[in-house]
C-alpha cells in the first residue's frame, strides 16, 4: 500500500456496546458500581460489527489496513496519534467527535530481551514488555486514558478508586489533566510511599483507611452508591479496553509473529483479561492466527486464584486474606476472576504461585540486566522459572513477561533487599540465606581516593 493509499483510508468509528459476562444482557443500565443491572455481574464492551461481517473489519477496515494505518500514524504529531493507546482506536470504543481523549501519551513502551533471566529460566528466548515505562510508572495508565475520558464524556466531575498504589497514581494523573476531581481510597500503611506520594502530588484527596486493599473496595462500593462519583477501577470496562492495547503493541514490535507464551502477575485479574481479550479480538479480525498461551502468576500469600483453580476448578472464587511483600498484588478477593479463567480457558494458560524469597530474588535478576521492575512484576519470572522446572514451558520457547511497574515504585524493597534486611524477623529468614549473593550493599567510607579503590579493587577480585 502506497502511503497517499494509507492516507486516503478513512475509519468509522467503533461500534460497540455493554455486555455482561454473566447474562450476556446488553443494552441495560449499568449500576453505579458498574454491575450488569439484572444478574450483578462484570459488563465488558462488545462489538457486534466485527462478529457479524464475513471478512472481519474493526471500523470498517481489514486487517492489512488496520496495520498500515497503525503503523503510518507512528509518525503523526497529534496526541491522539502519539498514544500508544488511541493509536490503535479502532479496537476502541469511541469517544465521539465531539470529545478529545485524556492522554500523557502512554503506551509506547518498549520490549527488552532478557539474556541471562533466559538462561537462568531454561529458555531460548525471554522478553520483556515493560509497562512500568508509563508515564505514572505502571500499565495502569493504559486503561485509566480511556476510563478518564469516558468519565468526562459522561459529565462526571469526581473519579473515584480504591487502589495498592498504581491505579491512584495513575487516576489522580489522568484526573487532574482532564480537569476532574478524583478521591483516593488505599489500605493505611500498605503500600508504597512513592506511589502514596504521586496520589498527593497529582492532586487527588488520598483517604488512608485502616484495613486492606478489599475492604477498601467495599466501602467505595458504598461511597459511588451515595455519591455522584465515577468508579474507576478495574471492573470499569473502559480500564480493560485500554489495556488491550498493550497486546496489540507488542504484537506490532514482534512484527505480528506471535510468541509461545506471555507471562502476567495477577492481583485484581484485571490485566490478564484484558490481554486476553485483546488477543482473542485480534484472532477474530484476522490479524494473527494463533494465540500464546497466557498464564497468571500469584504470589503465595494472594493466591485465591491458584486456590480457585486447584481445589475447585474454578467454580466459585475462593477469598484469601493477602498477605505478600508485593504490595501491589495483596489482593485476595478478585473482582475480575471470571474474566481471568475464561482467558486461561481459551488460550490453554497456567496459574502458578510463587514464595516471597523467589520473587525478591527474580526482582534483583531483572534489576541486574539493567532493567529493573517493582515486586508484582517479578512473580512473572519467578513464575516462568516453576513452569520450566516442570516441563510446562519448552525450552525453545519464545516468552514474554509483562513487567507492570517500575523499579522506582517501590524503593523500599529494593533497599531492604540489598542490604539484607528485607526478610531479617519473618519466617522467611531462613530460605532468604540464598539470596546473600545477589545483594549489592552500598559502602560508606571515608572520603579519600585510598577507599575508593580498595573497595574497586575488592570489587575487582569477586
Ligand atoms: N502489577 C502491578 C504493579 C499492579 O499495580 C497490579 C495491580 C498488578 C500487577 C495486578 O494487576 O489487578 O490487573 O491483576 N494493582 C492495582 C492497583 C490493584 O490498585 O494499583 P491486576
Amino acid at each position: 500500500m502506497t502511503e497517499q493509499a494509507i492516507s486516503a483510508l478513512k475509519s468509522k468509528p467503533a461500534v460497540s456496546e455493554l455486555r455482561c459476562i454473566g447474562c450476556g444482557a446488553t443494552g441495560g443500565t449499568p449500576t453505579q458500581n458498574l454491575r450488569c443491572s439484572v444478574c450483578g455481574d462484570l459488563l465488558e464492551i462488545a462489538y457486534p460489527g466485527w462478529e457479524t461481517e464475513n471478512e472481519s473489519r474493526a471500523a470498517g477496515l481489514t486487517a492489512a489496513q488496520l496495520k498500515a494505518v497503525w503503523s503510518q500514524r507512528k509518525t503523526s504529531r497529534l496526541a491522539i496519534d502519539q498514544s500508544g493507546v488511541w493509536r490503535f482506536r479502532e479496537l476502541l470504543p469511541s469517544l465521539g467527535e465531539c470529545y478529545e481523549p485524556i492522554t500523557l501519551r502512554e503506551g509506547n513502551t518498549p520490549v527488552y530481551e532478557l539474556p541471562s533471566c533466559a538462561r537462568k529460566a531454561g529458555v531460548s528466548f525471554l522478553y520483556a514488555k515493560h509497562q512500568g515505562m508509563n508515564p505514572t510508572g505502571s500499565f495502569k495508565d493504559t486503561g485509566m486514558t480511556t476510563a478518564a475520558s469516558f468519565a468526562r464524556q459522561q459529565g462526571f466531575r469526581w473519579v473515584a478508586c480504591a487502589s495498592t498504589g498504581n491505579t491512584s497514581a495513575s487516576m489522580a494523573a489522568y484526573a487532574s489533566r482532564g480537569g476532574m476531581r478524583s478521591l483516593v481510597l488505599i489500605p493505611d500503611g500498605q503500600i508504597s510511599w512513592s506511589k502514596l506520594a504521586q496520589s498527593l502530588d497529582y492532586g487527588a484527596i488520598t483517604c488512608q483507611l485502616k484495613t486492606d486493599f478489599d475492604g477498601c473496595m467495599r466501602v467505595l462500593n458504598e461511597v459511588v452508591q451515595r455519591m455522584p462519583v465515577y468508579l474507576l477501577n478495574s471492573v470499569n470496562p473502559y480500564r480493560v479496553e485500554g489495556q488491550k492495547t498493550l497486546a496489540i503493541e507488542l504484537l506490532e514490535q514482534f512484527d505480528w509473529q506471535v510468541p509461545d507464551h506471555i507471562i502476567v502477575p495477577g492481583g485484581n485479574l484485571a490485566n490478564s483479561s484484558a490481554i486476553g481479550k485483546a488477543f482473542l479480538e485480534m484472532k477474530q479480525l484476522g490479524l494473527i492466527s494463533s494465540l500464546p498461551k497466557i498464564s497468571i502468576i500469584q504470589a503465595e500469600g494472594a493466591n485465591p486464584l491458584v486456590r480457585t483453580i486447584r481445589e475447585n476448578g474454578g467454580k466459585k472464587l475462593i477469598p484469601v486474606h493477602a498477605d505478600t511483600m508485593a504490595t501491589a498484588i495483596r489482593i485476595g478477593n478478585p473482582a475480575s476472576w471470571k474474566k481471568a479463567l475464561r482467558v486461561l480457558e481459551a488460550t490453554e494458560g497456567m496459574v502458578e504461585q510463587v514464595s516471597e524469597v523467589e520473587i525478591a530474588s527474580a526482582k534483583a535478576e531483572i534489576g541486574a540486566e539493567g532493567i529493573g521492575c517493582e515486586p508484582a512484576s517479578a512473580v512473572t519470572l519467578a513464575g516462568l522459572k516453576k513452569l520450566t522446572n516442570q516441563g510446562l514451558v519448552k525450552a525453545n520457547s519464545t516468552v514474554v513477561l509483562v513487567l507492570t511497574g517500575h523499579l522506582l515504585k517501590d524503593p523500599d524493597f529494593t533497599l531492604k533487599f540489598h542490604r539484607g534486611d528485607l526478610f531479617k524477623g519473618t519466617p522467611h529468614e531462613k530460605e532468604a540465606s540464598v539470596l546473600v549473593p545477589q545483594q549489592k550493599e552500598p559502602f560508606v567510607l571515608e572520603a579519600t581516593a585510598d577507599a575508593v579503590v580498595r573497595t574497586l579493587q575488592e570489587a575487582e577480585q569477586k
